[in-house]
């Protein structure tokens, strides 16, 4: 299981507490599947100008399921009816250094003043099969369904419209979790999605309370009896239309509950083989990241090469070659720019071509360095807050 591991290697370090670009790559330049995650996180994609103009994507697969009990898989996807716009690592470091809520204030000034920021939802469906024809498994989260193969449906579409009343009480509070379905959803094989589902309620119910569904915020507005109740701060009384108050248990013949009919046939899906604990066998994983580098304009590419330059810079140079030979296999373009930003020569197999310090670690271990910024530079900040900070009288 990699989630921990890679909350891990991205979090600060346990001793410095600081966030290290050696830690992360570390990490990654094992993990070949993040080539694609990789590439959109350091290139503007990874900092969206603000919430209204950026993209959400329902990454996991789940099924749709008719009233005759079949199944197609799908993926679910919003587009912004505003565009997407991006910031380069420069333009938001220049635009935090003032003012880091400014897409918190966008948001909110724009509902304010009634430019309702808007998101159309749409699908891709696949059906239910192995897909032979495919070169990735589509049940790999990390890998994007090609949209001239599964073209994006429109569904539906959202409106922000309303800002909250109280943010804790309706934004905090709010507990969102990939388990919470309505007939006709229902979950894949998508094995993150398995793990996802589990640890999503688990966590409401010690963050926000055991019975965090009852909160209005993420209350169903339809009325819904159970035989479910009890538990720390429970407030409703959860009774159906003229049940026996005494009676919460099912089956009866005294008046309780009474299980609903099935909106349709049941799924069920065909299984044999093993239950295996192992890694997805059909990875192309440097194909999709590739595909994305060459798609980007020229600015998008640029900022992606210095971002992944500035925090690799601080690595050991044995990392910063596995990085190098990893984006080569996604694009030799891709490659030979990022290991020229770090002054490692490469053959024309993308891999490195000796070390300029003979393996012996140029970087050190990363430490002061900084995500996506110059590392140098961001030393100097921190070396240069004491001097220019005034001296003031204690409190
Ligand atoms: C596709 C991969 C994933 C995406 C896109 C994703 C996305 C998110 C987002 C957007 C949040 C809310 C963060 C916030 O409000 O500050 C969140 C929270 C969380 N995620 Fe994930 N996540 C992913 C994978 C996972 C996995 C694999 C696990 C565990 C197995 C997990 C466990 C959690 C938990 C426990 C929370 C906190 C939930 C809460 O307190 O309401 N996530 N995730």
């Amino acid at each position: 299981m990699k989630f921990p591991d890679l909350v891990h290697a991205f979090k600060p370090d346990p001793v410095t507490n600081q966030q290290d670009g050696e830690r992360i790559f570390d990490f990654i330049s094992h993990i070949p599947e993040a080539m694609h995650m990789i590439t959109f996180l350091f290139s503007p994609y990874g900092i969206p100008a603000n919430y209204r103009e950026m993209q959400g994507s329902g990454v996991n697969t789940y099924k749709w399921v008719n009233a005759d009990g079949q199944a197609v898989l799908v993926k679910y996807h919003w587009e912004p009816k505003q565009g997407i716009r991006n910031l380069t690592q420069a333009q938001a470091e220049e635009i935090q250094a003032k003012n880091f809520n400014h897409a918190t204030q966008d948001l909110y000034e724009a509902i304010e003043r009634g430019d309702y920021p808007e998101w159309e939802l749409l699908v891709q469906i696949m059906s239910d099969d192995e897909h032979p024809e495919l070169d990735f498994d589509p049940l790999d989260d990390t890998k994007l369904w090609p949209q001239d193969q599964f073209p994006w449906l429109p569904v539906g579409r959202m409106v922000l419209n309303r800002n909250p009343e109280n943010y804790f009480v309706e934004v905090e509070q709010a507990a969102f979790g990939t388990g919470v379905l309505v007939d006709g959803l229902d979950f894949s094989d998508d094995k993150m999605l398995q793990g996802r589902t589990l640890s999503y309620s688990d966590t409401q119910r010690y963050r926000v309370g055991p019975n965090y569904l009852q909160l209005p915020i993420n209350a169903p507005k339809k009325h819904v009896a159970t035989n479910q109740q009890g538990g720390q701060m429970a407030y409703r009384v959860d009774l159906g239309l003229d049940q026996n108050p005494h009676v919460n248990y099912e089956p009866s013949s005294l008046g309780g509950l009474h299980e609903a009919p099935k909106a349709g046939k049941d799924h069920t899906p065909w299984i044999e083989g093993h239950l295996v604990r192992q890694k997805i066998e059909r990875t192309n994983d440097y194909k999709q990241a590739g595909e994305r580098y060459r798609m980007f304009e020229d600015w998008e590419r640029d900022d992606l090469i210095l971002n992944l330059v500035n925090t690799l810079k601080p690595a050991r140079r044995h990392i910063q070659e596995r990085m190098v030979w990893h984006f080569s296999q996604c694009d030799p373009d891709y490659g030979r720019r990022v290991a020229e930003g770090l002054g490692i020569g490469v053959n024309a197999d993308g891999a490195p071509s000796g070390s300029a310090d003979g393996g012996n670690g140029a970087g050190g271990n990363g430490r002061g360095s900084t995500i996506g910024s110059d590392a140098a530079a961001a030393n100097e900040a921190a070396g240069s807050a004491e001097e220019q900070g005034r001296e003031s009288r204690p409190y």
